[in-house]
């Protein structure tokens, strides 16, 4: 047992340099939570979240590291136990994707699928095995992985990632049967969420179609912004006390009507 016992709880969100996870980790820091703000490449953003955090007296760790490399977790969770001596809550939210439009078939090759499973599922796999023995040291600890609609209605930006996110769901319900009673495993399923992803990916001009047209074909004519992930991750992690395996639909509707 580390000398070192945060008495606060602690949330790690991978990928929260930005969008849903910078949204994440700012939630719980606003709920009294020490948070670690995680990224793969430029530290900057992550630094200035992990400052904004601080000023809601938390304390909050930058780690750079690359999901898809376990050493690179396995020192996440070295350095979260020598920080705080606890980890509590783990979403996985670090992502990747190529944008491919579905019917093209050569447009994807096993090299894409390889590099977008090594972050979107074996990235996810990684840091729950790395975190698992210092989250079983608390009651009430849980697994939030970030997935998508892709994953069940088969759009968004490319076959390769709603196959990595539907892998994710399945592994979310097995580590759920597998980490019990000790750890609850969640995944949310987002729409269309407004962050830099689908901004940068698409450009400008079919970023704007396709949030209008996702408004126009959603029950709630809404599109989802990454605090309303957030506010799932927060119900899903700290919350939930009876919930696991669960995979929860975010999509404003989207499914209610043909797509
Ligand atoms: N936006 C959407 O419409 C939408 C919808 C459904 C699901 N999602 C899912 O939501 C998650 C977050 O997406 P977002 O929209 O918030 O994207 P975002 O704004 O582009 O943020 C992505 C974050 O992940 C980090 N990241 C990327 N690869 C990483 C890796 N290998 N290891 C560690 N960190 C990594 C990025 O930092 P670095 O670049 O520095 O690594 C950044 O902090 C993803 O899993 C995505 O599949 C998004």
């Amino acid at each position: 047992m580390s000398e070192v016992m945060s008495p606060r709880r602690v949330c790690i969100v991978t990928g929260s340099s930005s969008g849903i996870g910078a949204a994440t980790v700012r939630l719980y820091a606003r709920n009294g939570w020490n948070v670690v703000v995680n990224c793969s490449r430029d530290t900057v953003p992550a630094e200035a979240i992990a400052a904004e955090c601080r000023t809601l007296g938390v304390d909050a760790l930058v780690v750079k590291g690359d999901v898809s490399s376990d050493a690179d977790c396995r020192r996440l969770a070295a350095e979260v136990e020598a920080r705080f001596g606890r980890a509590d809550v783990l979403v996985n939210n670090a992502g990747t994707t190529k944008f491919v439009a579905a019917a093209d078939l050569e447009g994807l090759s096993a090299e894409d699928f390889q590099r977008i499973y090594a972050v979107n599922v074996i990235g996810a796999y990684q840091m729950s095995r790395a975190l698992t023995p210092l989250m079983q040291r608390h009651q009430g600890a849980g697994i939030v992985n970030v997935s998508s609609i892709a994953s069940v209605m088969g759009m968004g930006s490319s076959i390769a990632y709603m196959a990595s996110k539907g892998a994710l769901n399945a592994m979310t319900i097995g580590l759920a049967r597998a980490l019990g009673p000790a750890i609850r495993v969640n995944a949310i399923a987002p729409g269309l969420v407004e962050t830099p992803w689908l901004q940068q990916g698409l450009g400008a001009e079919r970023y704007a179609q396709a949030v209008e047209g996702y408004k126009a074909r959603s029950a709630l004519a809404a599109v989802i912004t990454p605090e309303d992930v957030a506010d799932a991750a927060w119900w899903l992690g700290a919350g939930a006390a009876k919930t696991t395996g669960e995979v929860l639909l975010l999509d404003a509707g989207l499914r209610l009507t043909r797509g």
